[in-house]
């Protein structure tokens, strides 16, 4: 089984349209998804559209904040939600499309789990919102709580920031491995970074193609100054939203 898991595309369509351009090279046999598919980006409603083809979904926090009240999220982040929202309920009069986008984000699952591997959006403990960073390796305790959790392996997405978290307590940026993991014995958290929005220094969106016991890290150019401009010309999104996406932070 060859499988494509894509995280955190934030209605970033260029993104997802070449990412899903390089999945097709790859001849996968299914795309998951780990959430976060809206929010921040000028496109969501044909992101989720596309998304809707995809053979698996989780939720993520952003997608949760544009179904009901968004908590805990910064001021450019909660009005970029709002936005969101606005578009998803204006969606230009065909509402058999409209009640789609609804019922698939309304029935995502948080968790998904499948022969030892586990997919979230955040954490295995708080899969929407915990953040699990490369810098918690200075966190033995937290990262020995989350592994508790973890029967074998779990992907997941919502940092931005992709590698490969190991369960002493090891995270090994893909450019440290070849841009290749062999699953092991160990217990092992890949984060498989973010198509619509990569924060690790590197503008071109991210995402892993898994077949058994081997997780490969692709880096996928899109055309980001298109969806910056988008976003400069939407008064409700913060214009660091475009800038961040030149310089991957
Ligand atoms: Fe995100």
């Amino acid at each position: 089984m060859k499988r494509a898991i894509i995280s955190d595309i934030h209605g970033n369509l260029e993104a997802l349209s070449a990412v899903l351009a390089d999945i097709e090279s790859e001849e996968v046999s299914e795309i998951f998804c780990l959430g976060d598919i809206i929010g921040y980006g000028p496109n969501p409603c044909q992101c989720l559209d596309m998304a809707i083809e995809f053979d698996e979904a989780v939720l993520g926090n952003h997608d949760q904040g544009a179904l009901f009240d968004p908590e805990g999220f910064s001021s450019g982040a909660e009005k970029a939600i709002f936005w969101t929202r606005d578009q998803l309920e204006s969606s230009s009069g065909d509402r058999e499309t409209s009640l789609k986008r609804w019922d698939f984000l309304c029935e995502l699952p948080r968790t998904v789990r499948e022969n030892g591997f586990m997919y979230v959006h955040g954490s295995p403990r708080n899969p929407l919102n915990e953040y699990v960073f490369p810098e918690d390796i200075h966190n033995p305790r937290k990262v020995e709580k989350i592994f508790c959790i973890i029967e074998q392996y779990c992907f997941q997405g919502h940092t931005h920031v992709p590698g490969v978290l190991t369960e002493d307590c090891f995270f090994r940026r893909p450019d440290e491995i070849g841009d290749v993991c062999q699953l092991g014995d160990r217990k092992a958290m890949i984060n498989v970074g973010s198509v619509g929005q990569p924060r690790d220094g590197d503008p071109r969106s991210c995402y892993v193609i898994q077949e058994d016991q081997t997780v490969r890290f692709r880096r996928v150019e899109y055309p980001f100054e298109e969806t910056a401009k988008k976003i400069y010309a939407i008064a409700e999104l913060d214009n660091f939203l475009g800038d961040r996406l030149r310089d991957g932070r």
